[in-house]
């Protein structure tokens, strides 16, 4: 059930502009896999090739092994990858009900399984129940967050890619969403982090990536990582996260 991603010295760009230049990272079934890095380092189109968005020129994405490389994303994302992507790209006309049912779109799931899946978005996130009816415009940043979240967990993934889950949301907002991110790994989804709150991220990730200019600038065990000269003076402390 649980997924591993191995991403293999790929090459990204967007036409003939280069971006990631043999990036390669090992996230294992059911971990927890921060990526962090400053604005532009290329940690957004990195998950943009993993979901499909960008092809790569060069290198290989396996999912338990199969190369999906230059796949379409709806058969990315039939194999159980899912990319919440940065900004939260909601049907801001249409109800949180509705959104949730659009996650479901192309999804094989039957009665009974879409009915499990509102069931666990409603126990992860409360309040997307209390405010079913409401249009997800009108949520607040929060909420349109975990409606966003809740959305790609209807297709049941087996990867989650997260890009930049806490901006511009309150503190104790930030608690609950890292809360259901560990939630989800304990229940066996494999979990990719992008995030610019980095001592947050580091505490919840079993293992982390640094990217600089579209290179990986060194990896570890979020905790080693977190005490490493390279985190602490690029990442934490003054000015960070
Ligand atoms: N749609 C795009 N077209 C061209 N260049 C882009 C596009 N999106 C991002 N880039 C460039 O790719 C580099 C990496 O950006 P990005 O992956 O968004 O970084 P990060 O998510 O780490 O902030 C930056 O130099 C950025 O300007
Ligand atoms: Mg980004």
């Amino acid at each position: 059930m649980t997924a591993r991603l191995q991403i293999e010295a790929v090459d990204v760009g967007y036409g003939h502009v280069g971006v990631l230049e043999r990036v390669s990272l090992d996230i294992p079934a059911g971990a927890i896999v921060a990526l962090v890095g400053s604005n532009g380092a290329g940690k957004s189109t990195l998950l943009r090739a993993v979901s499909g968005l960008l092809k790569p020129s060069r290198g290989r994405i396996l999912l338990d092994g199969a190369d999906i490389a230059g796949w379409r994303p709806d058969r990315i994302v039939d194999a159980g990858v899912l990319h919440v992507a940065e900004g939260r790209r909601l049907f801001r006309q249409q109800s949180v009900g509705d959104n949730l049912e659009l996650g479901l779109y192309g999804s094989r799931l039957d009665r009974a399984g879409q009915t499990a899946r509102y069931r666990l978005v409603f126990e992860l996130f409360p309040i997307l129940a209390e405010r079913r009816q409401s249009r997800a415009g009108v949520l607040s940043g929060g909420q349109q967050q975990m409606l966003a979240i809740g959305q790609a967990l209807m297709r049941d993934p087996r990867v989650l890619m997260l890009d930049e889950p806490s901006l511009g949301l309150a503190p104790i907002i930030v608690d609950q969403v890292l809360d259901v991110i560990v939630r989800l790994r304990a229940a066996g989804t494999t979990i990719v982090l992008v995030e610019q709150m980095v001592e947050r991220a580091l505490e919840i990730a079993d293992y982390a990536y640094v990217l600089q200019n579209g290179r990986v600038a060194g990896h570890g065990p979020a905790a080693e990582l977190a005490t490493s000269d390279l985190v602490r003076n690029a990442y934490i402390g003054a000015g960070h996260g």
